[in-house]
């Protein structure tokens, strides 16, 4: 008996460049990415992040010089972090209406408009993230209670505060990224009554506390000594991470995310498949920091590494990608 051979061959599809790309299931568009940004106050020259090559802490200057760049290369968001020079127990500093973080919204909105002006198509959405840590002197993600433990409802005051605030620096989007048991719920509530209906909650549903947010510590000159494991969530557990996801839509949230990307394709996936709204997800800077220093190392193929791990999470069911590298991918998708 003669060998025919396979009858079934996948292989046929993947015989050309053009072929490969006629039957691509996932691409990445530029507009679907977020590139995060820091702000920090008091600084002439941006400052490099050592443990991230490649980016910086800005000076308002620079910042919009970034947000600029990233409406010209098409990128779909900016999700601004500020790092004030002054930190106090309640972060004062990110209820300020004159606060680093508000100065560079405004920032921002004006380099937006400038840059939709200059190029006739939609710039980055304007996105602040809502969590105290980078405003306080003890770097936890809220207010603290007098046995030390962070005060869960003390903090959804703050964050109520902080959110309307935002708004109306020009924030389009607020992103609640510390955790607090009904903070979408508060902050929904806080920018309604103070007349902000139209503002986004983005809210960071499945977080989970991660040794992969080092180098961001840096990137915000973390004050933090300790960890966040009573209010971030447990590597150990997905079933809790989709609770968070259900509870943070309950709450209304307009796009839930989950965070790190990388080592949570599996509830990204599945947050994804139970989720109405948008679905985010977060490429940390521990994820940055690991390809480019493989990278530098001549270890790998950069560019190769870089787009397999966004579209890894692209393809898992991410709507919107946070990226250290959006303007880079923007760019390279032309
Ligand atoms: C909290 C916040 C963190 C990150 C985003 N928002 C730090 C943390 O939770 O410890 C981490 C992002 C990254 O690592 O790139 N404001």
């Amino acid at each position: 008996m003669s060998l025919t051979g396979p009858v079934h061959r996948p292989r046929r599809l993947r015989t050309t460049p053009r072929m490969r790309r006629l039957v691509a299931e996932t691409r990445l568009h530029a507009a679907d990415l977020v590139v995060p940004l820091f702000v920090k106050e008091g600084i002439d020259e941006p400052v490099p992040i050592s443990s991230m090559p490649g980016q910086v802490q800005h000076t308002e200057a620079t910042l919009a010089d970034a947000v600029t760049a990233a409406g010209r290369a098409g990128v779909g968001g900016v999700m601004l972090f500020g790092i004030p020079a002054v930190r106090d127990a309640e972060g004062s500093a990110g209820t300020d209406p004159d606060g680093i973080l508000q100065r560079g919204l405004r920032t921002a909105r004006e380099a937006v408009a400038a840059v939709e002006r200059e190029t006739g198509r939609p710039g980055p959405v304007v996105m602040a993230d809502t969590c105290l840590d980078e405003f306080t002197d003890h770097g936890h993600c809220g207010v603290l209670a007098a046995d030390g433990t962070v005060d869960n409802d003390a903090t959804l005051e703050r964050y109520a505060a902080m959110a309307v605030v935002q708004a109306r620096a020009g924030a389009e989007v607020v992103a609640p990224s510390g955790m607090m048991d009904g903070q979408v719920a508060v902050i929904r509530e806080a920018l309604d009554g103070a007349g902000f209906t139209d503002v986004s909650i983005l809210a960071y549903s499945a977080k989970y506390a991660s040794a992969f947010y080092g180098p961001f510590r840096e990137a915000v000159d973390s004050a933090l000594s300790g960890d966040r494991r009573t209010y971030q969530m447990d590597a150990a557990n997905s079933r809790e991470g989709l609770r968070e996801a259900d509870l943070d839509l309950a709450e209304g949230a307009d796009v839930v995310m989950v965070k790190p990307a990388g080592t949570s394709l599996d509830v990204l996936r599945d947050v994804a498949d139970r989720s109405d709204v948008p679905v985010a997800a977060y490429q940390v800077s521990g994820e940055y920091a690991m390809i480019e220093a493989a990278a530098a190392n001549g270890w790998i193929d950069r560019r190769g590494a870089v787009l397999e791990s966004v579209l890894a999470i692209k393809r898992a069911g991410a709507d919107l990608i946070l990226t250290y590298w959006a303007l880079e991918i923007a760019d390279w998708l032309g």
